[in-house]
């Protein structure tokens, strides 16, 4: 019904055109949310990376600005981080954004990577470069050394910034931001072996909302490693000093912060005080460059608000749940009778004029084996969202979602792995093993849970009870999703506080 492209979601942050992935330099001001993120404004394939720029007021109404900063002779501009600089420290004035990125080039027999900062005196829409950069470079010339994440440091009155190190964060302080002292690094074993840690952040909560009990949490992106497949968002909390970061559990202990297999690059906004927001990028780097999409690719998931519970097992958790300002989106709604299944139930045609934006809130209770429901459109394409009790959990399975198929034509030079070389011979890398499946979250099917979806077109987030659990997912059906077929089997299931949202700006 609109004039966008086919795939392009309503209600969701994407660059107007060409390629996007990370979520950069998030930080608030004045009343304007700043969303930079890494760009290609020239092609919808990764490629001269810059970084991108949109601002909200609301974290859900973006507008579109020219990018910000613009590859140079240091090279593509990386991923990175912003901050308002209260007190002056660089010298460039009093409430300064200040970013800091990665300068990436290839250089002969690998790669270089340091740390460049830029700042901006007319709030965030242009940025002059520090003419002395890099500020940062590897003590040991590692070549994997990226995404500097930069927080104030109040109990020291000092700068702390984090860079990504091969498998490993590295802790560096200044007072000036300019001037960066190594102090301590983190991952060591941590995590899924062995993996390359990206985009780090780095932040405090109260546990349980008690703020006189506040936990630290490392947030570390990972690619490959995530548990189906590709790249995901991991986390782990413990305690930090201001040089060192020791972690509660031990390095086998991986916690994700969302269960979908798209969600990426996940770093939060600074200066936003208590609330702490985190934007993922939606997508996998196993598949990102070849979704079949044309003028744009990707898009942010919706920005989540973060806190910190203890679970069932007395283990502290991360919560995501999406932003109140999702409200803001909400258009008509129609609110339906209490109701429980046991075989199905249909809802046809969900909304007139569906342009496949919609939001599903309800709480579900099953005593059933399986029992959940399905989001499904005339051509039989059907994303399925499911309690199953044998295994405890939750389940997204997108196998039979619409376009699971896409690929690419191997050229010599998109092989980025051994295996890749070894089929090469003018073949075709299909994606549906890694796009058509399920994925899934441990979780008590004893228990009624509140379940929130999120369908946009070209994606589904599923929230349980407020965020405990997420899930994001991309889907590419050939038409909105416009009808739902609850089931259960086994056992009755009941259907409460059940309401449909159409969404829309
Ligand atoms: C993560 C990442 C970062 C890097 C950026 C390059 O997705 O690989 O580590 O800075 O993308 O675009």
């Amino acid at each position: 019904t609109t004039n966008r492209d086919k795939f392009r979601p309503l209600y969701h942050h994407t660059p107007l055109y060409g390629w996007m992935n990370d979520a950069n330099g998030l930080v608030y001001k004045d009343g304007e949310y700043h969303l930079y993120f890494q760009h290609n404004p020239y092609g919808s394939m990764w490629g001269n990376m810059h970084w991108g720029h949109s601002v909200s007021k609301d974290l859900v109404h973006w507008e579109h600005l020219d990018p910000a900063i613009a590859r140079d002779t240091l090279g593509h501009i990386f991923s990175g981080s912003a901050i308002v600089d209260k007190n002056n420290s660089a010298g460039y004035g009093e409430n300064t954004i200040i970013a800091f990125y990665t300068s990436h080039r290839n250089v002969p027999g690998g790669q270089s990577q340091v740390q460049s900062m830029a700042y901006s005196t007319d709030n965030g829409r242009t940025y002059t470069k520090y003419e002395q950069n890099p500020v940062l470079t590897p003590f040991d010339g590692l070549q994997n050394f990226r995404d500097p994440k930069v927080f104030w440091y109040e109990p020291e009155q000092k700068w702390i910034m984090i860079v990504s190190a091969d498998k490993n964060m590295r802790f560096y302080s200044s007072a000036n931001l300019k001037q960066w002292e190594y102090m301590s690094e983190f991952g060591e074993g941590f995590g899924p072996q062995p993996n390359q840690f990206e985009c780090p952040d780095f932040i405090q909560l109260p546990v349980d909302g008690d703020r006189s009990k506040m936990k630290w949490v490392m947030i570390v992106n990972i690619n490959p490693g995530f548990v189906y497949g590709g790249s995901g968002t991991m986390y782990f909390v413990g305690d930090f000093d201001g040089h060192r970061f020791v972690c509660d559990t031990k390095p086998e202990v991986v916690k994700w912060l969302d269960w979908g297999k798209d969600h990426y690059a996940t770093v939060c906004f600074s200066n936003t005080d208590s609330r702490i927001i985190a934007v993922p990028w939606m997508s996998n780097w196993q598949y990102a460059n070849y979704t079949p999409i044309q003028q744009f690719r990707s898009a942010n998931a919706l920005p989540r608000e973060l806190s910190l519970y203890t679970g069932e097992d007395k283990q502290l958790y991360l919560s995501a749940a999406p932003v109140k300002e999702t409200e803001n989106l909400r258009k008509d709604s129609k609110k339906l009778d209490d109701f429980t299944v046991n075989g199905e139930k249909r809802f046809e045609t969900l909304f007139e004029n569906n342009d496949g934006a919609f939001e599903l809130e309800l709480q579900l209770t099953s005593a059933g084996k399986e029992a959940g429901f399905e989001l499904l459109n005339s051509l039989g394409e059907k994303v399925r969202i499911y309690l199953d009790a044998a295994e405890g959990r939750v389940v997204m399975d997108r196998a039979e979602s619409g376009i699971v198929d896409f690929g690419k034509k191997v050229k010599p030079h998109d092989l980025d792995t051994e295996e890749s070389y070894a089929r090469y011979k003018e073949v075709t890398v299909n994606y549906k093993n890694d796009f058509a499946l399920g994925t899934w979250a441990p979780i008590n099917t004893a228990k009624g849970h509140k379940v929130q979806v999120f369908v946009d077109n070209g994606s589904v987030e599923l929230f349980v009870d407020g965020g405990r659990i997420a899930m994001t997912n991309l889907v590419f059906p050939n038409e909105p999703y416009n009808s739902l077929r609850f089931y259960s089997e086994g056992g009755e299931m009941k259907i409460s506080d059940f309401t449909i949202y159409k969404l829309g700006l």
